[in-house]
């Protein structure tokens, strides 16, 4: 009987328990054993009554809770091959031959490593004597398939990533909030999101709530973004608009690759010479990661869970360690670690400063 283990890992986001829920019920459909991995990595290098066997019924009612609930941690140990080696320890204790990962790209090529290492790992738990040869033979072939949760949508390759459209939902909802009070006393705010290398939230979330000027990493705004911004808020505000909203992600930069501040905004808007605005910062932080999945990332979620059970089955030692996603709403698997190099790609080139490409990579993806 196979066993296929579920873990999540990196930052959490809505709708992880829906991927969990899924693989554990496919799992168990497919008639394999379902285990859970809690804590993230932190599981795997610990063991014991971190890594559990599901049941049907242990995952009921999951669909709709926030974060993830079998935990998740960034653990410093798997980045060594010793945390690593008693990782495949843990894994042959428990008869566990294949691994469904839902996480970031530091997650995702985490679990890529582990894979191309893992013969050598067995190698060496026969040689230092924790495992008979014939103990490891049946664990020769890894199956390990991703799963991307994540509320920035950075990953490449995917259109959507678990959690982002749960986010976005959560800063629509906050800015709405926020429009009321501003209205009420004609004031501006400078809504800080979360996004570190990636706008996504930051954009869609101005194009949701109509923003009179937003910030992203990826394509800073010219050199004269301050009298950009002004010169149209300003607009607004002869045009009648007693509120001004400002979307800014928390890793937004201008042309020379300078960090964009909240505080560098509000000074301008309230600046007693320019604009006068009564100006307030709201940092939305981790509200945005929060609470329950909207709709289409539980949907999402168990829909890519169902495929990464599917995958892990058709797995040969020849096939590529995959990655599930979603494109032009289609369920599909790419080649795990292709997506993450070309997301590495994207923030390497706003590192540089070259904006352009960062955009050219985000339009291709
Ligand atoms: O999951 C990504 C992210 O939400 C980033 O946008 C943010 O910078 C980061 O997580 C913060 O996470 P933590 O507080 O867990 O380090």
């Amino acid at each position: 009987k196979k066993k296929i283990a579920i873990m999540t890992s990196g930052g959490d986001s809505p709708g992880m328990n829906g991927v969990v829920r899924a693989c554990v019920r496919m799992a168990l459909h497919m008639g394999c054993d379902a285990y859970c991995i809690y804590e993230g990595y932190e599981g795997l290098v610990q063991g014991g009554n971190l890594i559990r066997k599901m049941e049907w019924y242990d995952v009921r009612g999951w669909l709709s809770e926030g974060g993830t609930l079998i935990g998740t941690a960034r653990c410093m140990a798997f980045y060594e091959r010793e945390g690593r080696l008693k990782a495949a320890k843990n894994m042959i204790l428990n008869g566990i031959d294949a691994l469904i990962i839902c996480g970031g790209d530091g997650s995702l090529t985490g679990a890529d490593k582990f894979r191309a290492e893992w013969p050598s790992l067995l190698e060496e738990l026969v040689a230092n004597g924790t495992f008979t040869a014939q103990e490891v033979h049946p664990f020769s072939h890894l199956n390990i398939v991703g799963l991307v949760g994540s509320i920035d949508n950075d990953l490449s390759g995917t259109d959507a990533t678990i959690g982002c459209y749960s986010a976005l939902a959560r800063i629509c909802h906050a800015v709405d909030l926020i429009e009321a009070t501003a209205y009420s006393h004609s004031r501006a705010f400078v809504v800080e999101v979360m996004g570190r290398h990636c706008g996504w939230l930051a954009l869609m979330a101005g194009v949701a709530t109509g923003a009179d000027f937003i910030f992203i990493p990826e394509k800073p705004s010219e050199d004269n973004w301050r009298e950009e911004m002004c010169s149209i808020v300003e607009h607004h505000r002869k045009i009648g608009k007693r509120k001004t909203i400002v979307i800014i992600a928390e890793g937004a930069l201008d042309r020379e690759g300078n960090k964009i501040t909240p505080t560098m905004v509000k000074d301008l808007l309230a600046d007693k010479d320019g604009l006068g605005l009564d100006t307030r910062i709201t940092t939305l932080g981790h509200v945005q990661r929060g609470g329950t999945a909207v709709a289409y990332d539980r949907m999402l979620g168990t829909l890519q869970g169902v495929e990464a059970v599917k995958a892990v089955l058709e797995a040969t030692p020849d096939t590529k360690t995959c990655v599930i996603t979603i494109n032009e709403n289609k369920i599909m698997r790419k080649p795990l670690m292709e997506a993450v190099l070309d997301t590495k790609k994207v923030a390497k080139a706003i590192e540089r400063q070259d904006f352009e490409e960062a955009m050219a990579l985000r339009d291709t993806e």
